[in-house]
């Protein structure tokens, strides 16, 4: 049997270059080994865990489904769907629930982070990883490729599967993270010291994938970089330039070093030029695709429907099985 890969983005925000080189470019060599089971998930039950305004959403659950797409995700290869279409995703939540520790909960970094911005905390927020796990450990997953933001989650994911099979017998497969070596914590353009985020409120912080070619020039000129004017990676002296180096070397699939030499001796708006014609080259093609495909949501929305099917016959098998193992009649 093959390994079963799972993955997802929350449609929240704008789908930025940090996304695509942690997670999408991954998933996509992924898809392409042959290797694999992949399942990839538009996790719109995480988006509503801050509060979303229903048309944005909806458009935006339309675009990240369409921009999986447009990156060559391919539904012959891959499923593809939304995780509210599968109903199995919320109970399964609910059963995981009752067997997480509050103070797990209440420890994760990023309901740390994200709580801190709202004047509200909601229940949901803090339950966002329970919801993560019960996508992986539905469809029996093997990895999880992500980027370095999501690792906390996994291990969570890890501790609930092991907690459930100890309690009630043998059912999850027990996933293991997948992360990339360069790529894996994109830092904001905007401050080398935060990653660089979907929700960001300064857009000059990511590119977006669907960025036009004069925006990602312009906010890479206005790009922080660092006091010494040398193009060297060097992550504890260098932050700036060491992650603009690294997006380079990722868009143009160069190693770090060959670029360091390209650029010796040379300043930064040369690199800075260089950089954004890089990115602009390797967007270009995902965005012409991403234009064809907006043309059509029916066909997109016909996929998403068949992905969902399939993705119910898997998910329903692992809860006839919890439901059984925990007492439900
Ligand atoms: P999300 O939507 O915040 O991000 C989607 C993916 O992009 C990665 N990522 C980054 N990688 C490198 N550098 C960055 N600056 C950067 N920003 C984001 C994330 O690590 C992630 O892989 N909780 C998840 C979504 C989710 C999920 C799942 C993922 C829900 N259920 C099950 C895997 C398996 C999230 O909010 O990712």
């Amino acid at each position: 049997m093959k390994k079963v890969i799972f993955s997802g983005i929350a449609p929240s925000g704008t789908i930025q270059i940090g996304n695509y080189l942690g997670a999408i470019k991954q998933w996509i060599k992924i898809q392409e080994s042959g290797e694999f089971r992949t399942i990839f998930c538009v996790v719109d039950e995480h988006a509503i865990t801050i509060p979303q305004d229903p048309e944005k959403l909806r458009a935006k659950i339309m675009e990240v489904a369409t921009l999986y797409l447009a990156t060559g995700i391919n539904p012959e290869k891959s499923l593809i769907f939304i995780q509210s279409h599968v109903s199995d995703h919320a109970e399964l939540n609910w059963i995981l629930n009752t067997i997480t520790p509050l103070g797990e909960l209440q420890r994760m970094t990023q309901f740390k982070d994200k709580s801190q911005k709202q004047k509200s905390i909601l229940a949901g927020l803090l339950n966002y990883p329970t919801l993560m796990a019960a996508d992986i450990l539905l469809y029996q997953t093997d990895l999880v490729p992500v980027g370095e933001d999501q690792l906390q989650h996994i291990e969570l994911t890890r501790m609930l599967a092991k907690k459930f099979n100890a309690q009630f017998g043998e059912t999850f497969t027990v996933p293991e993270p997948m992360i990339n070596k360069t790529g894996a914590r994109i830092m904001g353009l905007d401050n080398p010291e935060h990653k660089m985020s979907k929700s960001a409120e300064n857009p000059n912080n990511y590119i977006a994938l669907l960025d036009p070619p004069e925006i990602i020039r312009k906010k890479i000129k206005v790009a922080v970089t660092d006091s010494s004017s040398e193009i060297k990676y060097d992550k504890e002296k260098k932050p700036a330039v060491s992650n603009l180096l690294a997006i380079y070397g990722l868009f143009a699939e160069k190693t770090i070093e060959e670029i360091e030499k390209k650029y010796q001796g040379k300043g930064y708006s040369e690199f800075k030029k260089d950089l954004a014609e890089v990115i602009v080259e390797g967007l270009a093609p995902l965005q012409a695709r991403y234009k064809e495909l907006e043309k059509n949501p029916d066909a997109v929305m016909a996929i998403l429907k068949k992905g969902a099917e399939k993705a119910k016959e898997t998910a329903s098998q692992t809860m006839s099985e919890v439901r059984q193992k925990i007492g439900f009649i």
